[in-house]
């Protein structure tokens, strides 16, 4: 069973990919996280967890939804990280996660997708972003294959760089740097509401029409990607850039 998680649909493009070429099973994860449903999922085949890359971990919001609900059937879990560029030194914790879970670690796999962090960096334009996941097309095939057949996904060498980005610094990444403090919607926002319902940690609502952010953000850039009248700004960092969501 593919079970995914995303912000802003690269997660879902890898994970439908996956579960149509390995022929398995597709469950997003949304509505259960935004939900707090932690009721038993149950699969005969190996739980495969698809998930955008925060800070060179996989994100806590998806790691304490997995903590909590309890996983029956299949005991084998695989994990593929999206990301812009590297998933760090992931595995390492990902272990501890199975260890905590009575998971068999399967194996992780990196698929470098379109960056998607734009309170922090730049999102490519449409056709960039195409071309990124066309090369990513040839890995997902690979990850695949190696599922349908029951494979172990091979273990890539980490340096100390990204010993520190997975350690140290993703423990900073979550005081520091996420923080809804800097969302507001300008005078281009209708009040149609979709920032607050695609938000998975109930971090958005509606006040006198207009969305007010609460202290439950994870930075997984839904909403202001998703605002149809791009009328949401992250302090000065996000104007004049393009809004990302995954264009296949
Ligand atoms: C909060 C946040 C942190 C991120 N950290 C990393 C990172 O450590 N390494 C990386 O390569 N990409 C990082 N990215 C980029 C995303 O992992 C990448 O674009 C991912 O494919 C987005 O998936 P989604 O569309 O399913 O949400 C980060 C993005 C966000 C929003
Ligand atoms: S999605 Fe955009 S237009 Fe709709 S309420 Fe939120 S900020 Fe306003
Ligand atoms: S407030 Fe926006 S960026 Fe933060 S978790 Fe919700 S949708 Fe994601």
């Amino acid at each position: 069973m593919v079970l995914y998680y995303t912000g802003t649909g690269n997660s879902e493009y890898v994970a439908k990919k996956i579960g149509e070429q390995a022929k398995d099973e597709v469950v997003n994860l949304f509505e259960k996280i935004k939900g707090h449903d932690y009721s038993e999922i149950h699969s005969t085949r190996p739980v495969v967890f698809v998930y955008p890359t925060y800070a060179w971990q996989m994100p806590r919001i998806l790691r304490d939804f997995i903590l909590r609900t309890s996983f029956t059937g299949s005991k084998c879990a695989y994990f593929i990280a999206t990301c812009g560029d590297s998933m760090g030194n992931m595995p390492k914790y990902l272990k501890q996660l199975c260890e905590q879970k009575k998971f068999t670690y399967m194996g992780c796999a990196e698929v470098v997708m379109p960056e998607n962090y734009i309170a922090v960096f730049n999102a490519p334009e449409r056709n960039q972003a195409v071309k990124i996941i066309r090369n990513a097309d040839i890995v997902i095939e690979n990850i695949a294959d190696v599922i349908k057949h029951n494979g172990t996904i091979p273990e890539k060498k980490v340096g100390a760089f990204a010993k520190a980005s997975s350690g140290i610094i993703n423990t900073l990444f979550y005081p520091l740097v996420v923080s809804a403090k800097k969302f507001y919607a300008t005078d281009a926002c209708i009040g149609c509401g979709k920032c607050v319902d695609v938000c998975p940690s109930n971090n958005v609502s509606l006040k006198d029409g207009k969305p007010v952010w609460g202290n439950q953000c994870t930075h997984c850039m839904a909403c202001i990607c998703k605002c149809p009248k791009e009328a949401i700004e992250y302090g000065n960092r996000s104007k004049g850039k393009p809004r990302y969501q995954c264009p296949l």
